[in-house]
Formats: structure tokens, C-alpha cells, sequence
């Protein structure tokens, strides 16, 4: 374990150096000693950062799933891999052994191949946070097909959007999903945005709320009896170390959302690594990450990370609020969780509860906490460490990106001392440079810029699904020669990163990543709407909320504003989902542009924070009065 796990402050700066000085030889040694493969890479990284092309392990042969179950089956088979907590705490817990996991993802995996699906096939997975949602992306890996896992919070059209896009062949989903006292028609969902989706010939349906569902004949099917009839062994697909792993979307600030690939030995390796280290885990240690499994930090972090290191990883359904705004503290208590991995929207919500919720749990299992998603305020940061660490317990703050397919930046724990609000260091193998907007490096400490890494790790994605083009002109193009991470850093005296936010149009709302421009898109499909910008305003729960810009139409001048509000944030949750529904929607006249024609959304930002002072040289616009009008009507 020399190389894989990280011992103190001076053997990560020896594990920096080398890495640095070496990337090759250290992720060579990291991959050798710790995976098991069919075949040896004959080359460890082939790169070319101004084409965006970068492969790692090459020529190797593996596949995820045996590292992930196959091989812990000797030393770890009757240890639970995965224990389920159910949305309603009087349901019974399910503990999912190693030897259970085998046999599920096996079973999983004989229904897909009978169904045809074989290696490279698309399949779309729309579950809730159940088991059955991380057996299904199993089951893909172990017979080489490309799971895409679509959130089960956005709407039919964001599904079918995605299903289009990689083409998917079918799709897994359950008949309804409950999230705190409500219930969701997650099937409907599917039957709605397979009204426009032709490549689809098959639908399991996991049943899970016994909601009735309309099952169309010839292509759905209850999943059950076909796991009931299959054999459990399933021989893995032999996969190359570039084969794709799993295609997840992640919003772009313009456009369609960005289907964002992964491949086999680069993740792997990097999850596993990071896991380890960030989380300081140990054999018998109980990891609980919230997230949904639909977004990044759910694969990389409660599936592939945990499972590789043959750990126990918790699968919660619930919502922290639901039954009472203590279900976090009290599962912590319940299954006497180690690791607990959470975002700064969660935080700030239960931070807003009376303190007894979090006083009444014993959470001194807990060594670990951690948060990730956006950049976590002072206050909530504090809030975490007394209540929640207790002091005793470091916060990592890792910082990372669906792009980046596991955490960069991140104290270790009990060897980085943290800072509050700062993700700290960069993990092994991993070169922040901060830029200006001339594209200089900036050297030295105390400096801001735009972030930007300037070597490759495992890890990083590699293209975006049917559009390499894309891929390289939004990562690789703004400063020749490294990946720009489209965010803004710090870096204060003693070299610590502290992460200010999203330099491009994408703004974060209690976590999740929203463009502009699909919001906008939606919304100007409303009959009565001319045009819309929206920006992100300070909120104290969600982070950021929405605030919209709306210049109507002649024909909707007339209309109540309160219905149209309404209307356009239908749209929206039809459209994109209820995550992206505006808090504010300001109707206005025009909005302030440049001679160019383009929307200056810093002005629309200050005067959605309410800060009226300093809006810069407005007089090039082509429209400065719009600007006096727009604050004076200011919701
Ligand atoms: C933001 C989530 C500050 C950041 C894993 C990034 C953070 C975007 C942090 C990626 C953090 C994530 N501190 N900001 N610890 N973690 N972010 O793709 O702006 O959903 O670019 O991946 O979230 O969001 P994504």
C-alpha cells in the first residue's frame, strides 16, 4: 500500500513531488499493485492537450465490475457492500452483501444480454436512489455496455433529450420513486419522453411504489420475473482500458447538455485512489455520501470509489427533512456511519433547524465529513465542523467536476490542516495554474484566476459523446495547451485553493448545475415571451436561486403577470425540471446589451443582488437607459 495510501503531511508532499516529476511512473506503480486486469497497459499516457486527445493504461484489459465484487468475494463475501436506508424509516434496512452484490449485478447482467444488449450499447438508467439503480450500472460495466444514468428529477423532455443524443437502445426505470411524504410517476416520465425516442425497443420497470402504470405490450417489461429466471454467473466483457465506461450529462453554458464520457482504467484507477485517500477509509469503516447516484459525486463516490476499495457504502432514498429535519443525524446514529459526505445546500437547510436535531444523535462514529458541489460559505462551514465534526472530525471541501471524474482538490484528513471555506490541495497528480484573462500564468501566492489544470490524471473525461469538437473548444481552447475548469480560484500565502465560483454561465443551484441558455430557451418558447436572460442571485439555502429577465411579446403585454409567472416556470419544470424553476421573473422593456448585441449579464447580476453601485462604463451599450429602468423595478 506504499504507493496507494497517503500517511502524513510529509508523505504527501513526497507523494506531490514524485507525481509531478513522474505522472507516468506514479500512476504506473498505483494501477500495478492495487487493480487486478486481464492484460498489462504497454503504455502508461498518450496525450495531446491542444487536441483534447488523452488515454491512459493503453492496450490494458480489464473490467471494473471484477475489481468492484469479483475479487473481494474470498476476504469480504458476507461483509455488506451496500446498505439500503429507505425514503420511510419504518421500512426495513437492506444490507446487500459482497456475495449478494455477485449475484444481483450477475443476474442483472444475464437480463441485459438476453435482452441483446451487449458491449457499447447505450442503456439509460432512471431509478430512484434504490439498489437495484447501482446494480443496474453494474450490470452494464460487467457486459461492457455504456450506462447513462439520467437524474430522476428531471422532466421527460431533459430524458429524452439525453436518450436522443446517445442513442440509447433501452432503458431501465420503476414504476415511481417517493422522495419525503411524496410519491413521483417515474414510469409516466419515461412513457412521455419515449413519445419521441424511436431508438428505444425495451423498458424494465423496477417496481417499487406499486403505483399502477401503463405497461405497452411488446415493450415493457417488469424487471422481476426476468431477474428471478437468470442465472446468477456472468462472465465479465474483457474491456480496453479506453473502452467507455458511462456517458453522464452535465449542462453547458450554452446549448444542449454535454454528455460527458468516461472510460474503464483511467476512472477506476482515479476513483479508487481518491476514495481511499480523501476519505481516509478504512476495512470496517461505514461511508455515507447523499447524493443522488444520478450525478457525479453518486458514481464516483457512493458506487465506484467505495465498492473498489471494498467498502461498505450506504444508499439513502430519503430527503433530509422528511420524516423530521434530523434523518441525516439520525441514520448517522443508526448504522454508526464513519464517512459522511454531504453538499453546503443540505448544510445551510438543516443549519437553519434548531440545534437539538443534531444534539440528539450520538454521531461520534463519525471521522470524516466531507462536502462537495459548490463552494461552502463560512457559515455553514462552521455550523458543519461544531455540530456535525464536532470538531473532532476534519471537513474535506473537495473540489472536482462531472469532467473531472474524481475529486482534484481536497485536504486529506488528519493530515492537511483545513481552512475554512478552502478546498486546500491539490491531490497527487493533479497541477492547478491559475490564469488571467490574457492567458498568462499567474505565479506566486495570494492571487485569484481562472482555474486550470495543466496535466492530465486518470480521471479526467475524455470526450463529449458524438462531439469531440465541442470537447476540445470548451475545455482545451480558452488557454492553449491545459484544461480550463470554468471556474475561478484562489490561491492564498501558503498555497491553499480556495474555489470563488463559476467564471462562465453555468450558476449552481442547491448544487446542481443549471445553464443559462437552456432556461432561456424554455422559457422563449412561451407564446407570449419576446426574450429572457436569467442570472443567479445570493439565496441562503439553495446557494444561488434563479432571477429571470422577461420582455414580453405585444400580444402578452395585457396578461396578469402573476399567471405568467406561473406559466413560464410550468415550462421550465416541463422542459429542464423543477430544479431549474425561476424565483424571480421581472418583466422589463428591453435588456442592457452591447453593440454586439450580447446580453451583459454582469449588470443583470448586480441589480439581481441589489447592488446598485459600480456597474462599470455603461455608456458603450446600446441601450444604457434600460439600466436605470431595470433597477427602479427591481423585485
Ligand atoms: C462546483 C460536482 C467549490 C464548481 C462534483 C465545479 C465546487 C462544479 C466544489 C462542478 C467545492 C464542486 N468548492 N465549488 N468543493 N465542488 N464545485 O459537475 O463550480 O456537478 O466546477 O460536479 O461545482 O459540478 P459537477
Amino acid at each position: 500500500m506504499k504507493n496507494y495510501v497517503i500517511e502524513s503531511l510529509p508523505d504527501y508532499f513526497k507523494q506531490y513531488k514524485k507525481s509531478i516529476k513522474n505522472p507516468k511512473k506514479f500512476w504506473d506503480k498505483i494501477a500495478d499493485e492495487n487493480f487486478v486486469w486481464y492484460q498489462r497497459w504497454e503504455k502508461v499516457l498518450k496525450h495531446d492537450m491542444s487536441e483534447a486527445k488523452i488515454e491512459w493504461f493503453l492496450n490494458a484489459k480489464l473490467n471494473i465490475t471484477k475489481n468492484c465484487i469479483d475479487r473481494h468475494l474470498s476476504s469480504r463475501g458476507s461483509k455488506h457492500a451496500i446498505i439500503f436506508e429507505p425514503n420511510n424509516p419504518e421500512e426495513a434496512t437492506q444490507y446487500i452483501t459482497y456475495q449478494d452484490l455477485y449475484d444481483r449485478v450477475g443476474k442483472m447482467a444475464n437480463v441485459l444480454r438476453a435482452q441483446g444488449i451487449g458491449k457499447g450499447d447505450r442503456v439509460c438508467i432512471y431509478l430512484p436512489m434504490i439498489p437495484e439503480l447501482a446494480v443496474a450500472m453494474l450490470a452494464c460495466a460487467r457486459i461492457g455496455a455504456i450506462h447513462t444514468v439520467v437524474f430522476a428529477g428531471f422532466s421527460a423532455s431533459a430524458v429524452a433529450a439525453r436518450i436522443t443524443d446517445c442513442d440509447c437502445k433501452l432503458v431501465i426505470t420503476s414504476d415511481g420513486s417517493y422522495r419525503g411524504d411524496k410519491k413521483i410517476d417515474l414510469k409516466g416520465i419515461v412513457d412521455e419522453a419515449l413519445k419521441t425516442c424511436p431508438s428505444i425497443g425495451k423498458v424494465l420497470v423496477v417496481k417499487r411504489t406499486g403505483s399502477a402504470v401503463t405497461m405497452q405490450e411488446g415493450r415493457d417489461e417488469w424487471i422481476a420475473p426476468l431477474l428471478d429466471a437468470a442465472p446468477v454467473d456472468n462472465i465479465p466483457e474483457i474491456m480496453d482500458s479506453e473502452d467507455p465506461l458511462f456517458i453522464l450529462y452535465t449542462s453547458g453554458s450554452t446549448g444542449k447538455p454535454k454528455g460527458m464520457m468516461h472510460s474503464c482504467a483511467g476512472y477506476m484507477v482515479y476513483t479508487a485512489y481518491t476514495f481511499k485517500n480523501v476519505f481516509n477509509y478504512k476495512e470496517n469503516d461505514i461511508y455515507w455520501c447523499t447524493a443522488d447516484i444520478g450525478w457525479i459525486t453518486g458514481h464516483s463516490y457512493i458506487v465506484y470509489g467505495p465498492l473498489l476499495n471494498g467498502a461498505t457504502t450506504v444508499i439513502f432514498e430519503g430527503v433530509p427533512s422528511y420524516p423530521q429535519p434530523d434523518r441525516f443525524w439520525e441514520v448517522i446514529e443508526k448504522h454508526k456511519v464513519t464517512q459522511f459526505y454531504t453538499a453546503p445546500t443540505a448544510i445551510r437547510a438543516l443549519a437553519k433547524e434548531s440545534t437539538e436535531w443534531v444534539e440528539k444523535h450520538d454521531l461520534s462514529s463519525l471521522k470524516v465529513i466531507g462536502s462537495v458541489g459548490e463552494p461552502i460559505n463560512d457559515e455553514a462551514w462552521h455550523w458543519y465542523n461544531d455540530h456535525v465534526g464536532r470538531k473532532t472530525s476534519p471537513i474535506v471541501d473537495t473540489w472536482w467536476q462531472t469532467e473531472t471524474g474524481g475529486i482534484l482538490i481536497s485536504p486529506l484528513p488528519y493530515i492537511t490542516p483545513t481552512k475554512p471555506t478552502y478546498a486546500t490541495l491539490p491531490l497527487p497528480g493533479v497541477q492547478p495554474v491559475l490564469m488571467d484573462d490574457k492567458r498568462n500564468e499567474i505565479t506566486g501566492n495570494q492571487v485569484t484566476g481562472n482555474l486550470c489544470i495543466r496535466f492530465p490524471w486518470p480521471g479526467i473525461a475524455r470526450t463529449i459523446w458524438g462531439d469531440h469538437q465541442r470537447y476540445k473548444e470548451t475545455y482545451f481552447t480558452a488557454f492553449p495547451g491545459k484544461y480550463f475548469t470554468g471556474d475561478g480560484a484562489l490561491r492564498d500565502e501558503v498555497g491553499y485553493y480556495r474555489i470563488t465560483g463559476r467564471v462562465d454561465d453555468v450558476i449552481i443551484v442547491s448544487g446542481h448545475n443549471l445553464g443559462t441558455a437552456p432556461i432561456e430557451d424554455s422559457i422563449n418558447e412561451h407564446p407570449a415571451v419576446a426574450e429572457s436572460a436569467i442570472v443567479g442571485y445570493p439565496h441562503d439555502i439553495k446557494g444561488n436561486a434563479l432571477y429571470g429577465f422577461v420582455i414580453l411579446k405585444e400580444s402578452g403585454e395585457g396578461r396578469d403577470r402573476d399567471n405568467l409567472r406561473k406559466e413560464i416556470n410550468q415550462l421550465i419544470s416541463e422542459q429542464i425540471g423543477p430544479i431549474a424553476k425561476l424565483d424571480k421573473i421581472q418583466f422589463v422593456s428591453g435588456l442592457p446589451k452591447t453593440r454586439s448585441g450580447k446580453i451583459m449579464r454582469r449588470i443583470l447580476r448586480k441589480i439581481a443582488e441589489g447592488d446598485f453601485s459600480n456597474f462599470g462604463d455603461i455608456s458603450t451599450l446600446l441601450n444604457p437607459e434600460i439600466v436605470e429602468e431595470i433597477k427602479n423595478e427591481k423585485l
